[in-house]
Formats: C-alpha cells, sequence, structure tokens
C-alpha cells in the first residue's frame, strides 16, 4: 500500500526514521514529506535512504505530476509524526502552504497523527480544541506518551514509540472484514481453588487471546472478551472502544459468561486453557501436611464449554450461522500425530475450525509468538502461521472470513 509519513519539525523526527523503516519493511511503499523545519533534525537523504523513494518538500516540485495533489490522492493512509503544536493548528485551520498541508488536503485516505510538543504547548487551550476539531473529523491519534521530553522536562508530549505508531498505522490499512460480527472469545487461564492459597492452573497467557480480540475489533467487529486471570499488562492490547471485557476465575465462571454471550455472537472463539477437572471441594482452611489433609485432592470434571456450544448449535439454540472455533495446544511432536488429534477433537466438539499448535518452551504459553494449523470441516488444514501472536490471530480471521463465505 502507499502511505505517506509527514514530518515535522521537532526532535522526535529522529525516531520517525525507525517509523519509516518498519512500515517499508512491512511491505509498503513509503513516501516522506518532511517540512522545512524537519529537514533541520534529519536531512532529505536519510529519508530518501530509508524510504528508497525521493524526498521534496516543494510544491514546485514535479509540477508536471501535480505533485502536491497527486501523493495526497494516492495514498492509502497519511502518518504524520511527529506533528508539532504548529503542523496541528495548521491541519486543523486547513493551511497548504507547503507540500505536507496540500497533502494533507488532497487525501481522503485515513490519517493517523502522533504528536509530539512540551507538556505546556500540549495542555494549551489552542492545542486542545485543534485537537478536538482533528478527531471529531475522523483523525486518529496516537499519543503523546507522558515522559522526559527535550530540555529535561517531563510530562504529557513525548511522541509515541515508532514500533506503537507502526502498529496502529498497520491497523488502521487492514481490510474491514468482520464489520458487522459479533465475536466472542475466551483467553487466558481457569484457576480452580483448592483452599484458600492454592489453585490448580495452567500456564496460558492470554496472550494469544487477546492478539485475537484485538484483530477482530481492528477489522470492525464487536467484540466480548472473556478473560480468565488474564495480567494488565496482557490487557493493555485490547484496550478498544469495540472491546468489552468481562473477567473470570474459574471453569464454572467462563462457562456462564461464555454460554450467556455466545447466545447473541455469531462467532466464537474459545482461545482459553479451560480446567478439565476441579476439585471437588473448595477447603475453607488452608490443607496441611500437618493434618494429613493435603495428599489427596478429590477431582470432579468440569462442563466442556465448547462442547457444550457445540450441542447448543446442533439443536438450533444458537445464532443462525454461528462459528465455532476450538483451540488445542498438545505437545506431541509429530506434526502429522498433532492434525491426527486435531480432527478427532473438532469432531467430537462439533465445532466448525480447530487451531492447534504445538505447547513447548519457545511457542505457545507464555510466549510471545506462537504457531497454529487451522483443522477446517473436511478434515484439511485449512490455514497454518507462525510468527508474532498477532500475525496469528490474522491468518485465523482469515480462515473464518474463508469458512463464513464458503
Ligand atoms: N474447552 C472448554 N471447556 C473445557 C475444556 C476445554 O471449552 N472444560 C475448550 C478449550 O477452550 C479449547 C478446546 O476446548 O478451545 C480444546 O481444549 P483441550 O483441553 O485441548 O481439549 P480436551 O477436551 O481437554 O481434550 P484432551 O484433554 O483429551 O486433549
Amino acid at each position: 500500500m502507499d502511505i505517506v509519513v509527514g514530518v515535522s519539525g521537532g526532535i522526535a523526527a529522529y525516531k520517525s526514521v525507525q517509523l519509516v523503516r518498519l512500515l517499508v519493511k512491512a511491505g509498503h511503499d513509503v513516501t516522506v514529506v518532511p517540512t522545512e523545519d524537519a529537514l533541520r533534525f534529519v536531512g532529505a537523504p536519510t529519508w530518501e535512504a530509508i524510504s528508497r523513494n525521493p524526498v521534496t518538500t516543494s510544491v514546485h516540485d514535479d509540477v508536471a505530476r501535480v505533485r502536491h495533489v497527486a501523493l495526497g490522492q494516492g495514498a492509502d493512509l497519511v502518518v504524520v509524526a511527529p506533528a508539532t503544536a504548529n503542523t496541528l493548528a495548521r491541519m486543523a485551520a486547513g493551511i497548504a502552504d507547503n507540500l505536507l498541508g496540500t497533502t494533507l488536503l488532497a487525501t481522503t485516505a485515513p490519517v493517523l497523527v502522533a504528536p509530539a510538543m512540551h507538556a505546556e504547548m500540549w495542555a494549551h487551550p489552542a492545542t486542545r480544541a485543534n485537537v478536538r476539531t482533528l478527531v471529531e473529523r475522523g483523525v486518529h491519534l496516537i499519543g503523546p506518551e507522558d515522559g522526559p521530553l527535550a530540555g529535561g522536562d517531563s510530562g504529557p508530549g513525548r511522541m509515541s514509540e515508532p514500533e506503537d505508531i507502526a502498529a496502529a498505522a498497520l491497523r488502521l490499512l487492514a481490510p474491514q472484514d468482520l464489520t458487522g460480527l459479533r465475536v466472542a472469545v475466551s483467553a487466558g487461564g481457569t484457576r480452580e481453588p483448592i483452599d484458600p492459597v492454592r489453585y490448580l492452573g495452567n500456564r496460558s497467557s492470554g496472550r494469544q487471546g487477546a492478539a485475537i480480540a484485538r484483530e477482530a475489533a481492528d477489522r470492525g467487529a464487536e467484540v466480548d472478551l472473556v478473560a480468565a486471570n488474564v495480567d494488565a499488562e496482557v490487557l493493555a492490547v485490547v484496550r478498544h472502544p469495540r472491546i468489552r471485557i468481562h473477567h473470570v476465575g474459574t471453569a464454572a465462571e467462563l462457562s456462564q459468561a461464555v454460554t450467556s454471550i455466545a447466545a447473541s455472537s455469531d462467532v466464537v472463539v474459545m482461545a482459553a486453557a479451560v480446567a478439565d477437572y476441579r476439585p471437588a471441594e473448595e477447603s475453607a482452611h488452608k490443607l496441611t501436611k500437618e493434618e494429613g489433609t493435603l495428599d489427596r485432592i478429590d477431582l470432579v470434571e468440569t462442563e466442556d464449554v465448547l462442547a457444550a456450544l457445540g450441542d447448543r448449535r446442533r439443536a438450533g439454540r444458537a445464532p443462525a450461522g454461528q462459528t465455532l472455533v476450538g483451540f488445542a495446544a498438545e505437545t506431541l511432536t509429530d506434526a502429522e500425530d498433532r492434525r491426527a488429534r486435531a480432527r478427532r477433537k473438532r469432531e467430537r466438539k462439533g465445532v466448525d475450525l480447530l487451531a492447534v499448535n504445538r505447547a513447548d518452551a519457545a511457542h505457545g504459553f507464555g510466549s510471545t509468538v506462537n504457531a497454529i494449523e487451522v483443522v477446517g470441516e473436511d478434515g484439511s488444514v485449512v490455514a497454518a502461521a507462525s510468527g508474532t501472536k498477532r500475525e496469528v490471530a490474522a491468518a485465523l480471521w482469515d480462515a473464518v472470513v474463508a469458512q463464513r463465505g464458503a
């Protein structure tokens, strides 16, 4: 896709070199449009080398190709990073006396701005009003962050990190193919209390489920995320206006939440690691070796939430066309053995798609990367992905879209 990165004159311009690098690395054609001031911080040769495209600031260059509007017309996305207080004011007023200004007026593509300035300038009523105007017009905002600023000050005004800006930019380029769908996702791992200090649990961090929820929301879905014991740090990625989070602890709580939400969901993805057994009784007192109460814990089976959803659907008690997706983490090292087990599990649970991942030290539980294969209705592998949990989530939704369209 064609991305224009506008750079205005702030010290944070040096961080945008990394932003441009990341966007190019993601396979996009990036044209940098610096203001004259920005070139005092980072020169044109740097931008040209990193973007692999020519850099101009003047509306009088390349007049034959009407460059002053062509860049904006041809862009799929415009990112302004850093956006100084001055640039935000000019954007709000529609001033177009440089190439960045004309590009912004000529574009109908999404616009993402990453402000950077001193805290006082960010807090000034003029800047507040300009930002409000831009946001009301549909401009997307990332940051600024709270932290150290140039000159030793500290406060809100620091430009977001290039990695975060790149991620936000790539999300804006995502297809909106889940618009209108209600989606339920479970994430994390349940904990079944043994006594006031102990529980039966598992190593699931909830990262894969959180990535699945976020990817769905970015592609237009309304998402209910049922989070079982997921850390706040992991939940930070699901801060999104279309994601509602429901916190649960035990398998029974998860079952209740998922079952009630699933009754109005078009797609249910069970990424949570749900305990298969729980202690028959939760002791009100701490079990001890001294009393001999700790050497044996009686277990009872929990409800299989996913299989129950499969049954409801078979009985016609689920929304028409509901798609059910299960997950299975397997330690089997042979890929064909894993697929065979995934096929059996998919049929047993009565679901459309079953994603199987290898659970080992390098992948899956607790890790930031994952590798999955998705088994479909005819037992074949309909999708495979490895990489970040976000990349895996994207492949999973591609498989769901294909399944629903088939
Ligand atoms: N699952 C569930 N309720 C349970 C257990 C599992 O909904 N009580 C869901 C998980 O969220 C996952 C899928 O079922 O999407 C597969 O879970 P897994 O533990 O691999 O399956 P089991 O039925 O426990 O099979 P086995 O232990 O034989 O591998």
